[in-house]
């Protein structure tokens, strides 16, 4: 599975790796999302973060059925009950905490997870942590 859940005020902080940072983490709501583009490499990367029950977590944003980006409209990824994510184009709904597909036409795939982690309350995103874009 891939569950990332954000740590938050921790004494074994990450890593250097862990270098960028993308908001403060009180700058999305809970329920919330906000989508973010960060540069990686010659790369720019498309990612959101979903903040929910007072988890952060992060994926790439592509939706697996076609590839396309998920939001409804700017930093709007969860369904209308904000207990899922959900895609715009043919509303395929995913687990905020692992990124399964639970219905739709790509059940059982999943978004891709980021690492990410608050460090003195701010969010910072490894881009490592991906494996492509
Ligand atoms: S493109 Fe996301 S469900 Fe079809």
């Amino acid at each position: 599975m891939h569950k990332l859940h954000c740590r938050r005020h921790s004494d074994n902080r990450l890593s250097n790796t862990l270098s960028t940072p993308l908001c403060n983490s009180d700058e999305i709501e809970d329920p919330g999302s906000r989508g973010f583009e960060i540069k990686h490499g010659r790369n720019q990367l498309s990612l959101f973060v979903v903040h929910r029950d007072d988890v952060f977590t992060a994926f790439i944003n592509r939706c697996p059925h076609t590839g396309v980006n998920l939001e409804w409209q700017e930093d709007r990824f969860l369904d209308m009950d904000n207990m899922y994510i959900q895609c715009a184009t043919h509303d395929a709904l995913f687990e905020t905490d692992s990124g399964l597909c639970i219905a739709g036409p790509c059940v059982g795939q999943s978004l891709q997870p980021v690492t990410i982690e608050i460090i003195d309350g701010v969010i910072h995103v490894d881009p490592a942590s991906t494996t492509h874009e």
